[in-house]
Protein backbone atom coordinates (compact mmCIF):
# COMPACT_ATOMS: atom_id res chain seq x y z
CA UNK A 1 0.00 0.00 0.00
CA UNK A 2 1.23 3.20 -0.99
CA UNK A 3 2.40 5.45 2.60
CA UNK A 4 0.93 9.02 2.79
CA UNK A 5 3.81 11.29 4.10
CA UNK A 6 3.83 11.85 7.79
CA UNK A 7 3.70 15.75 7.31
CA UNK A 8 -0.25 15.16 5.69
CA UNK A 9 -1.49 13.61 9.15
CA UNK A 10 0.12 16.72 11.02
CA UNK A 11 -1.95 18.98 8.68
CA UNK A 12 -5.71 20.08 9.92
CA UNK A 13 -8.27 19.79 7.72
CA UNK A 14 -9.48 23.00 6.22
CA UNK A 15 -12.71 23.70 9.13
CA UNK A 16 -13.97 26.21 7.11
CA UNK A 17 -14.20 24.01 3.90
CA UNK A 18 -15.87 20.62 6.17
CA UNK A 19 -18.48 23.38 7.25
CA UNK A 20 -19.06 23.97 3.65
CA UNK A 21 -19.25 20.26 2.60
CA UNK A 22 -21.62 19.85 5.90
CA UNK A 23 -23.90 22.51 4.47
CA UNK A 24 -23.57 21.20 0.97
CA UNK A 25 -24.76 18.01 1.40
CA UNK A 26 -27.50 19.16 4.21
CA UNK A 27 -28.88 21.60 1.26
CA UNK A 28 -29.07 18.25 -1.26
CA UNK A 29 -31.15 16.72 1.34
CA UNK A 30 -33.65 19.80 0.85
CA UNK A 31 -32.68 21.81 3.80
CA UNK A 32 -32.64 25.60 3.49
CA UNK A 33 -28.89 25.61 4.67
CA UNK A 34 -27.86 29.89 5.16
CA UNK A 35 -24.44 29.73 4.46
CA UNK A 36 -22.27 32.06 7.40
CA UNK A 37 -19.43 30.22 6.76
CA UNK A 38 -18.20 31.51 3.83
CA UNK A 39 -14.84 33.38 3.08
CA UNK A 40 -15.01 34.77 -0.17
CA UNK A 41 -17.18 37.92 -2.11
CA UNK A 42 -21.07 36.27 -3.15
CA UNK A 43 -20.48 39.29 -5.52
CA UNK A 44 -19.27 38.21 -8.92
CA UNK A 45 -16.40 39.94 -10.48
CA UNK A 46 -17.03 43.44 -12.14
CA UNK A 47 -17.94 43.11 -15.48
CA UNK A 48 -14.84 45.25 -17.28
CA UNK A 49 -12.30 43.07 -15.71
CA UNK A 50 -14.45 39.71 -16.99
CA UNK A 51 -14.25 41.34 -20.30
CA UNK A 52 -10.82 42.11 -20.22
CA UNK A 53 -10.10 38.18 -19.93
CA UNK A 54 -11.86 37.41 -22.72
CA UNK A 55 -10.19 40.01 -24.89
CA UNK A 56 -7.05 38.69 -23.38
CA UNK A 57 -8.19 35.02 -24.25
CA UNK A 58 -9.23 35.59 -27.79
CA UNK A 59 -5.72 37.79 -28.15
CA UNK A 60 -3.70 34.87 -27.61
CA UNK A 61 -2.52 35.42 -24.07
CA UNK A 62 -2.94 31.12 -23.75
CA UNK A 63 0.81 30.94 -22.63
CA UNK A 64 3.18 30.66 -19.88
CA UNK A 65 3.90 34.03 -17.93
CA UNK A 66 6.89 34.83 -16.59
CA UNK A 67 7.40 33.42 -12.87
CA UNK A 68 7.47 36.45 -11.51
CA UNK A 69 4.70 37.77 -13.40
CA UNK A 70 4.11 39.91 -16.33
CA UNK A 71 5.48 43.15 -16.63
CA UNK A 72 2.62 45.10 -17.28
CA UNK A 73 0.90 43.44 -13.78
CA UNK A 74 4.08 43.91 -12.16
CA UNK A 75 4.35 48.20 -13.07
CA UNK A 76 0.21 48.80 -12.02
CA UNK A 77 1.44 46.81 -8.57
CA UNK A 78 4.21 49.57 -8.47
CA UNK A 79 2.17 52.31 -9.32
CA UNK A 80 -0.62 50.70 -6.71
CA UNK A 81 1.35 50.57 -3.99
CA UNK A 82 2.58 54.12 -4.31
CA UNK A 83 -0.93 55.48 -4.54
CA UNK A 84 -2.52 53.73 -2.31
CA UNK A 85 -0.15 52.24 -0.03
CA UNK A 86 2.76 55.12 0.31
CA UNK A 87 5.69 52.70 -0.87
CA UNK A 88 7.71 52.56 -3.48
CA UNK A 89 8.78 49.70 -4.66
CA UNK A 90 11.32 48.68 -7.76
CA UNK A 91 9.66 46.00 -10.01
CA UNK A 92 12.68 43.29 -8.86
CA UNK A 93 11.09 43.78 -5.44
CA UNK A 94 7.52 42.96 -6.54
CA UNK A 95 6.63 38.84 -7.64
CA UNK A 96 3.00 37.83 -8.50
CA UNK A 97 1.80 34.32 -7.51
CA UNK A 98 -1.68 32.32 -7.45
CA UNK A 99 -3.23 33.96 -4.34
CA UNK A 100 -1.79 35.58 -1.80
CA UNK A 101 -1.83 32.13 -0.09
CA UNK A 102 0.95 31.49 -2.53
CA UNK A 103 2.58 34.13 -1.98
CA UNK A 104 2.71 33.25 1.95
CA UNK A 105 3.88 30.10 1.41
CA UNK A 106 6.56 31.14 -0.95
CA UNK A 107 7.83 33.16 1.93
CA UNK A 108 7.54 30.43 4.22
CA UNK A 109 9.58 27.92 2.40
CA UNK A 110 12.36 30.62 1.48
CA UNK A 111 12.83 31.85 4.93
CA UNK A 112 12.15 28.97 7.50
CA UNK A 113 13.72 25.95 8.69
CA UNK A 114 12.88 23.10 11.32
CA UNK A 115 13.86 24.80 14.68
CA UNK A 116 13.07 28.30 13.34
CA UNK A 117 9.90 29.80 15.06
CA UNK A 118 7.18 32.30 13.04
CA UNK A 119 5.09 34.66 15.41
CA UNK A 120 1.38 34.99 14.72
CA UNK A 121 -1.34 36.90 16.47
CA UNK A 122 -4.25 34.85 17.89
CA UNK A 123 -7.29 34.97 16.32
CA UNK A 124 -5.08 34.17 13.11
CA UNK A 125 -6.13 33.06 9.31
CA UNK A 126 -6.32 29.24 9.38
CA UNK A 127 -3.03 28.62 6.79
CA UNK A 128 -0.58 30.67 8.44
CA UNK A 129 -0.57 27.96 10.91
CA UNK A 130 -0.48 24.77 8.83
CA UNK A 131 1.85 26.18 6.24
CA UNK A 132 4.01 26.91 8.81
CA UNK A 133 3.90 23.52 10.21
CA UNK A 134 4.63 22.39 6.77
CA UNK A 135 8.42 23.97 6.73
CA UNK A 136 8.97 22.14 10.10
CA UNK A 137 9.00 25.33 12.10
CA UNK A 138 7.30 26.20 14.77
CA UNK A 139 4.63 28.33 14.68
CA UNK A 140 3.97 30.50 18.19
CA UNK A 141 0.88 32.12 18.92
CA UNK A 142 0.45 35.46 20.34
CA UNK A 143 -3.15 35.57 22.76
CA UNK A 144 -5.85 38.69 22.03
CA UNK A 145 -9.39 38.98 23.65
CA UNK A 146 -12.43 39.97 22.44
CA UNK A 147 -12.56 42.95 25.41
CA UNK A 148 -9.48 44.62 23.09
CA UNK A 149 -10.86 43.74 20.02
CA UNK A 150 -8.60 41.13 19.13
CA UNK A 151 -5.84 43.60 19.47
CA UNK A 152 -2.35 41.97 21.34
CA UNK A 153 -0.87 43.31 24.07
CA UNK A 154 2.80 44.49 22.40
CA UNK A 155 3.97 43.12 25.70
CA UNK A 156 3.15 39.62 24.82
CA UNK A 157 4.62 39.82 20.94
CA UNK A 158 7.84 41.30 22.78
CA UNK A 159 8.16 38.26 24.72
CA UNK A 160 7.41 36.01 21.84
CA UNK A 161 10.37 36.93 20.43
CA UNK A 162 13.58 35.61 20.01
CA UNK A 163 16.47 34.35 18.29
CA UNK A 164 14.94 31.68 16.60
CA UNK A 165 12.06 33.98 15.34
CA UNK A 166 12.51 34.38 11.58
CA UNK A 167 9.21 36.10 10.36
CA UNK A 168 5.98 37.45 12.13
CA UNK A 169 2.49 37.36 10.49
CA UNK A 170 -0.89 39.32 10.70
CA UNK A 171 -3.67 40.45 8.25
CA UNK A 172 -5.24 43.87 8.35
CA UNK A 173 -8.57 44.14 7.90
CA UNK A 174 -8.26 40.41 9.95
CA UNK A 175 -9.76 37.51 8.78
CA UNK A 176 -10.96 36.06 11.52
CA UNK A 177 -11.95 38.81 13.43
CA UNK A 178 -12.48 41.80 11.15
CA UNK A 179 -10.02 44.28 13.08
CA UNK A 180 -8.06 47.06 11.69
CA UNK A 181 -4.95 48.21 12.68
CA UNK A 182 -4.99 52.08 12.66
CA UNK A 183 -2.00 54.10 11.73
CA UNK A 184 -0.80 54.35 15.71
CA UNK A 185 -1.16 50.17 16.28
CA UNK A 186 1.07 49.87 13.30
CA UNK A 187 3.66 52.71 14.35
CA UNK A 188 3.82 50.65 17.88
CA UNK A 189 4.60 47.40 16.02
CA UNK A 190 6.89 48.85 13.39
CA UNK A 191 9.14 50.51 16.75
CA UNK A 192 8.94 47.24 18.74
CA UNK A 193 10.13 45.48 15.41
CA UNK A 194 13.02 48.15 14.85
CA UNK A 195 14.55 46.28 18.01
CA UNK A 196 14.45 42.75 15.92
CA UNK A 197 16.10 43.15 12.61
CA UNK A 198 16.43 39.45 11.77
CA UNK A 199 12.49 38.89 11.77
CA UNK A 200 10.62 39.58 8.50
CA UNK A 201 7.27 41.16 9.39
CA UNK A 202 4.96 39.69 7.31
CA UNK A 203 1.77 42.16 6.69
CA UNK A 204 -1.40 40.59 4.86
CA UNK A 205 -3.74 43.04 3.03
CA UNK A 206 -5.31 41.33 1.24
CA UNK A 207 -8.71 42.78 3.15
CA UNK A 208 -7.87 46.45 2.18
CA UNK A 209 -10.26 47.43 -0.04
CA UNK A 210 -12.99 46.24 2.79
CA UNK A 211 -12.64 48.59 5.44
CA UNK A 212 -15.33 50.96 7.25
CA UNK A 213 -14.83 54.52 7.83
CA UNK A 214 -11.21 53.64 8.63
CA UNK A 215 -7.98 54.69 6.31
CA UNK A 216 -5.92 51.63 5.55
CA UNK A 217 -2.14 51.88 6.68
CA UNK A 218 0.83 49.51 5.62
CA UNK A 219 3.89 48.86 8.30
CA UNK A 220 6.01 48.87 5.18
CA UNK A 221 5.20 52.91 4.78
CA UNK A 222 7.13 53.39 7.46
CA UNK A 223 10.64 54.66 7.68
CA UNK A 224 13.01 51.88 7.45
CA UNK A 225 10.12 49.32 7.68
CA UNK A 226 10.11 48.51 3.47
CA UNK A 227 13.50 46.69 3.76
CA UNK A 228 12.47 44.39 6.62
CA UNK A 229 8.80 43.93 5.99
CA UNK A 230 6.76 41.82 2.93
CA UNK A 231 3.63 43.20 2.14
CA UNK A 232 1.08 40.71 0.79
CA UNK A 233 -2.18 41.37 -1.37
CA UNK A 234 -4.25 40.22 -3.92
CA UNK A 235 -7.16 40.40 -5.99
CA UNK A 236 -9.13 37.77 -4.54
CA UNK A 237 -11.38 39.99 -1.60
CA UNK A 238 -11.54 43.58 -3.33
CA UNK A 239 -12.27 42.59 -6.66
CA UNK A 240 -14.53 39.40 -5.82
CA UNK A 241 -11.87 37.27 -8.08
CA UNK A 242 -11.40 33.97 -5.45
CA UNK A 243 -11.41 31.51 -8.94
CA UNK A 244 -8.66 33.77 -10.11
CA UNK A 245 -6.04 33.17 -8.54
CA UNK A 246 -4.36 35.41 -8.40
CA UNK A 247 -2.16 37.13 -5.59
CA UNK A 248 1.31 39.44 -5.33
CA UNK A 249 3.73 40.72 -2.77
CA UNK A 250 6.77 43.34 -2.24
CA UNK A 251 9.93 42.39 -0.32
CA UNK A 252 13.62 42.64 -0.16
CA UNK A 253 14.83 41.74 -3.45
CA UNK A 254 16.94 38.43 -2.15
CA UNK A 255 13.05 37.33 -0.83
CA UNK A 256 12.01 37.43 -4.00
CA UNK A 257 14.66 35.70 -5.96
CA UNK A 258 14.08 33.00 -3.25
CA UNK A 259 10.42 33.14 -3.24
CA UNK A 260 10.61 33.45 -7.64
CA UNK A 261 12.68 30.26 -7.52
CA UNK A 262 10.08 28.39 -5.31
CA UNK A 263 7.50 29.04 -7.15
CA UNK A 264 9.28 28.33 -10.28
CA UNK A 265 9.71 24.90 -9.36
CA UNK A 266 6.01 24.68 -7.78
CA UNK A 267 3.61 26.52 -10.12
CA UNK A 268 5.15 28.55 -12.29
CA UNK A 269 4.07 32.10 -13.43
CA UNK A 270 0.07 33.15 -12.36
CA UNK A 271 -2.26 32.29 -15.45
CA UNK A 272 -2.09 34.83 -18.13
CA UNK A 273 -5.03 36.07 -18.91
CA UNK A 274 -5.73 36.55 -15.08
CA UNK A 275 -3.10 38.64 -15.08
CA UNK A 276 -4.23 40.79 -18.15
CA UNK A 277 -7.82 41.73 -16.61
CA UNK A 278 -5.96 42.25 -13.30
CA UNK A 279 -3.80 44.57 -14.47
CA UNK A 280 -7.11 46.87 -15.81
CA UNK A 281 -8.62 45.99 -12.15
CA UNK A 282 -5.83 47.79 -10.61
CA UNK A 283 -5.61 50.36 -12.92
CA UNK A 284 -9.34 50.89 -12.45
CA UNK A 285 -10.85 54.03 -10.65
CA UNK A 286 -12.03 51.37 -8.12
CA UNK A 287 -15.68 52.36 -8.26
CA UNK A 288 -16.65 48.62 -8.49
CA UNK A 289 -14.60 47.77 -5.53
CA UNK A 290 -15.78 50.87 -3.41
CA UNK A 291 -19.68 49.64 -4.09
CA UNK A 292 -19.31 46.07 -3.03
CA UNK A 293 -17.45 47.82 0.12
CA UNK A 294 -20.48 49.55 0.70
CA UNK A 295 -22.56 46.90 0.38
CA UNK A 296 -20.40 44.72 3.00
CA UNK A 297 -20.58 47.85 5.71
CA UNK A 298 -24.06 47.79 5.53
CA UNK A 299 -24.44 44.33 6.17
CA UNK A 300 -22.03 44.38 8.95
CA UNK A 301 -23.99 46.91 10.62
CA UNK A 302 -27.04 44.95 10.31
CA UNK A 303 -25.93 41.75 11.25
CA UNK A 304 -24.04 43.39 14.79
CA UNK A 305 -27.94 45.31 15.40
CA UNK A 306 -29.30 41.80 14.85
CA UNK A 307 -26.94 40.09 16.94
CA UNK A 308 -27.76 42.43 20.01
CA UNK A 309 -30.69 40.30 20.36
CA UNK A 310 -28.82 37.18 21.27
CA UNK A 311 -26.59 39.08 24.78
CA UNK A 312 -24.75 35.59 25.38
CA UNK A 313 -22.94 36.50 22.37
CA UNK A 314 -19.94 38.72 23.14
CA UNK A 315 -19.26 40.67 20.06
CA UNK A 316 -16.04 42.38 18.71
CA UNK A 317 -16.46 45.10 16.96
CA UNK A 318 -15.26 44.77 13.14
CA UNK A 319 -14.21 47.73 10.93
CA UNK A 320 -13.16 45.52 7.93
CA UNK A 321 -12.77 42.27 6.12
CA UNK A 322 -16.89 40.39 6.62
CA UNK A 323 -16.25 38.80 9.67
CA UNK A 324 -17.48 38.84 13.03
CA UNK A 325 -16.11 36.80 15.77
CA UNK A 326 -18.15 36.70 18.78
CA UNK A 327 -17.02 34.76 22.15
CA UNK A 328 -19.94 31.79 22.44
CA UNK A 329 -18.39 29.82 25.63
CA UNK A 330 -21.28 31.22 27.38
CA UNK A 331 -23.38 27.81 25.83
CA UNK A 332 -20.57 25.46 26.34
CA UNK A 333 -21.91 22.54 28.89
CA UNK A 334 -25.41 23.22 27.60
CA UNK A 335 -27.76 20.30 26.86
CA UNK A 336 -30.55 19.81 23.94
CA UNK A 337 -32.09 16.47 23.82
CA UNK A 338 -29.04 13.91 24.05
CA UNK A 339 -26.90 16.49 22.82
CA UNK A 340 -23.72 18.53 25.19
CA UNK A 341 -21.99 21.71 23.68
CA UNK A 342 -18.57 21.21 24.94
CA UNK A 343 -16.53 23.38 22.42
CA UNK A 344 -17.20 25.55 19.37
CA UNK A 345 -16.95 22.57 17.03
CA UNK A 346 -20.13 21.40 19.20
CA UNK A 347 -22.06 24.43 18.85
CA UNK A 348 -21.21 25.21 15.41
CA UNK A 349 -22.78 21.53 14.54
CA UNK A 350 -25.52 22.42 16.42
CA UNK A 351 -26.54 25.65 14.33
CA UNK A 352 -26.24 23.69 11.48
CA UNK A 353 -28.66 20.99 12.72
CA UNK A 354 -31.04 22.79 14.73
CA UNK A 355 -30.93 26.43 12.82
CA UNK A 356 -29.77 25.31 9.44
CA UNK A 357 -27.04 27.81 9.41
CA UNK A 358 -23.56 27.36 8.76
CA UNK A 359 -20.79 28.96 10.61
CA UNK A 360 -17.23 27.83 11.51
CA UNK A 361 -15.87 27.66 14.61
CA UNK A 362 -13.13 29.10 15.91
CA UNK A 363 -10.89 26.39 16.71
CA UNK A 364 -8.45 26.50 13.88
CA UNK A 365 -8.00 30.14 13.82
CA UNK A 366 -6.91 29.70 17.40
CA UNK A 367 -9.93 31.05 18.67
CA UNK A 368 -11.58 27.87 21.10
CA UNK A 369 -14.20 30.39 22.42
CA UNK A 370 -15.71 31.63 19.16
CA UNK A 371 -17.44 31.04 15.93
CA UNK A 372 -16.75 32.87 13.20
CA UNK A 373 -19.61 34.33 11.17
CA UNK A 374 -19.40 35.51 7.31
CA UNK A 375 -21.78 38.34 6.24
CA UNK A 376 -21.00 38.28 2.83
CA UNK A 377 -24.74 37.07 1.78
CA UNK A 378 -27.50 39.40 1.75
CA UNK A 379 -29.42 41.44 4.80
CA UNK A 380 -32.67 39.65 4.50
CA UNK A 381 -30.61 36.39 4.48
CA UNK A 382 -28.67 37.75 7.61
CA UNK A 383 -32.11 38.68 9.21
CA UNK A 384 -33.36 35.07 9.16
CA UNK A 385 -30.31 33.59 9.91
CA UNK A 386 -30.08 35.70 13.17
CA UNK A 387 -33.64 34.86 13.76
CA UNK A 388 -32.82 30.79 13.63
CA UNK A 389 -30.04 31.08 15.46
CA UNK A 390 -31.93 32.82 18.24
CA UNK A 391 -34.45 30.63 18.42
CA UNK A 392 -32.54 27.41 18.36
CA UNK A 393 -30.38 28.47 21.34
CA UNK A 394 -33.71 28.99 23.28
CA UNK A 395 -33.52 25.16 23.08
CA UNK A 396 -30.69 25.07 24.80
CA UNK A 397 -30.08 24.82 28.93
C1 LIG B 1 -6.06 36.74 5.56
C2 LIG B 1 -6.09 36.04 4.25
N1 LIG B 1 -4.96 35.98 3.52
C3 LIG B 1 -4.93 35.35 2.34
C4 LIG B 1 -6.07 34.74 1.82
C5 LIG B 1 -5.96 34.00 0.51
O1 LIG B 1 -6.17 34.80 -0.57
P1 LIG B 1 -5.98 34.26 -2.05
O2 LIG B 1 -7.33 33.88 -2.55
O3 LIG B 1 -5.43 35.45 -2.79
O4 LIG B 1 -5.03 33.12 -2.02
C6 LIG B 1 -7.25 34.76 2.54
C7 LIG B 1 -8.44 34.07 2.03
O5 LIG B 1 -9.37 33.73 2.73
C8 LIG B 1 -7.27 35.44 3.78
O6 LIG B 1 -8.38 35.48 4.51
Amino acid sequence: MFRIAGRIAQMEESATLRMAHRARQMRQSGADVINLSLGEPDFDTPEFIVEAAIKSLRSGATKYTPVAGNQELREAIRDKFLRDNNISYSIDELMVSCGAKQCFANLCFALLEEGDEAVMLAPYWVSYFEIVKLTGAQPVVVQSSVENNYKPDLKDLRKALNSRTKLFVFSTPCNPTGTVFSEADLRAMAELFAEYPDVLVISDEIYEYIQFGTNHFSIASFPGMKERCATINGFSKGFAMTGWRLGYMGAPRPIIEACVKIQGQFTSGAASFSQEAATLALRSDLTETYKMRDAYELRRDHLLEQLKSIPAFRLNQPQGAFYVLPEVSDFFGKRYKDVQIKDAEDFALFLLAEAHVAVVNGIAFGAPQCIRISYSISEERITEAVERIRKALALLH
